[in-house]
């Protein structure tokens, strides 16, 4: 099979046959000796994009995906395995708080994660700016981190769905992101390869999300749903709102901070409320019942302190230093900060998300390229949300640098990043629409 003509096929808008699917995906997963070069892939990827799959071809895709690895058989593990993702946002911090919370009450939780990339951040770089925190364990170290603490939180190891590794680094340098089979099968055939047997999907909507419109949400997470459901996964999509960062922290140090403020009960209300809704609907998918028994049963995992103690055993399960919990002068700190403030009095009715997660990019929080180093200490605490009065010189940003030059590249994207008026703005829901 040629590979220029499975290229045309799809970019004359015709359907790729399982065969085709499947060179192009074996390409992906080992170019060497497959007659593929890297310009047929990047070139296949953009015809996708520009031309759609049907849920037929996404589900193949996907399959293909998943066998271009190994499968992880965690069946000699007790208890039901769910875990949650997100298709990224800004201060999304859930998975820190959302894992413990769900082990907390008996739901086992192998979690593969993925690093920030552009203005959105990831869990592994949150997680890794605990001293000694390993996100790359072995198989064997993450079954026991499974059966000891009920939750392992990884990275995607090398034989786990390795196509989706070329393919993820392709479309991040050739503007092939944002499409719905694209995605579908990037999240899919790593939560298919890592033994779980349930999914909670955060589909993020809005300006800080790769789907900004409330129409292309929908839509990747009907397919998520489908396709997830088709592959023999229980799946639950939520559709949440990401046009103001969630929760007030957006960088790495600061976030684990706020992430263990939460689990001690004191964290923001809308962090506090989606990662409670999310580990809920993870505890459903695992034992069944009601939405409100599964919520019961969460917040008595939070008020009692359990959801916090898994997370210190998770932290010193996978090698991080567990004092952090009491004490966050052991986490990474720039230790000096300023703030941008208000002009005006008047009711905030925008934080942007997307210029909050590019100013924290700026300051050297996040990478523009994979391979760029983090500073895990820089970040930016949001002082006033959406609803919010304030009057002239309040804080709205609170912005901790350790490069003066970077913090002035970045002043100008955070003032631009927010907006007063004299009306306050309608309240939104955070939690946008529930797809099963
Ligand atoms: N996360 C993934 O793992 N893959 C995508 O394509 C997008 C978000």
């Amino acid at each position: 099979m040629r590979p220029g003509d499975v290229i045309q096929t799809k970019r004359d808008r015709g359907e790729l046959s399982p065969g085709q699917i499947h060179a192009f995906v074996s390409a992906a997963a080992s170019l060497e000796g497959s007659g593929w070069k890297t310009y047929h892939l990047t070139a296949l990827l953009m015809a996708i994009y520009l031309n759609d799959m049907t849920p037929g071809e996404t589900a193949h895709l996907t399959r293909a995906m998943a066998n271009s690895g190994k499968y992880l058989d965690l069946s000699d593990i007790d208890g039901p395995k769910i875990d949650k993702h997100s298709t990224g946002g800004v201060g999304d911090k859930t998975s820190l708080i959302v894992g413990p919370l769900a082990a907390a009450c008996g739901v086992v939780v192998p979690m593969m994660s993925g690093r920030g990339l552009g203005h959105s951040g990831g869990t592994l770089d949150k997680l890794e700016s605990i001293p000694g925190f390993n996100v790359h364990l072995t198989e064997a170290e993450f079954r026991t981190a499974l059966k000891n603490v009920g939750l392992g939180m990884i990275g995607q190891t090398a034989d786990i769905a390795p196509a989706d590794k070329m393919l993820y680094a392709l479309r991040d340098v050739t503007a092939t992101v944002e499409s719905i089979p694209l995605i579908t099968a990037s999240i899919l055939s790593k939560k298919l390869s890592e033994g779980t047997s349930g999914l909670v999907m955060d589909v993020k909507s809005g300006v800080g999300a790769f789907m900004k419109s409330r129409e292309r949400s929908h839509e990747l997470a009907q397919s998520i749903v489908k396709v997830g459901t088709a592959n023999g996964l229980k799946v639950i999509a939520l559709i949440t709102a990401m046009d103001t960062p969630l929760g007030d922290a957006v960088g790495n140090s600061l976030e684990v901070v706020e992430s263990i403020e939460t689990l001690n009960g004191n964290g923001p209300k809308d962090l506090t409320e989606l990662s409670v809704t999310l580990a809920a609907r993870m505890v459903r998918l695992a034992f069944g019942g009601t939405d409100a028994d599964a919520d019961a049963q969460v917040r008595r995992a939070l008020s009692s302190g359990a959801g916090l103690e898994v997370f210190r055993k998770c932290v010193e399960q996978q090698g991080g230093d567990p004092r952090v919990i009491d004490d966050y002068t052991l986490l990474p700190a720039t230790n000096v900060a300023v703030h941008v403030n208000t002009d005006c009095t008047g009711y905030i009715t925008t934080i942007d998300a997307e210029k909050v997660g590019v100013a924290v990019r700026m300051l050297g929080g996040g990478r523009s390229r994979a391979e760029d180093t983090i500073d895990p200490a820089v970040g930016i605490i949001v002082r006033a949300k959406p609803g919010e009065r304030v009057t002239p010189s309040d804080s709205v940003f609170e912005v901790h640098y350790r490069d003066g030059a970077k913090l002035a590249a970045a002043m100008p994207m955070l003032a631009k990043a927010f907006q007063i008026d004299d009306t306050p703005p309608s309240e939104l829901p955070l939690i946008l629409e529930e797809i099963a």
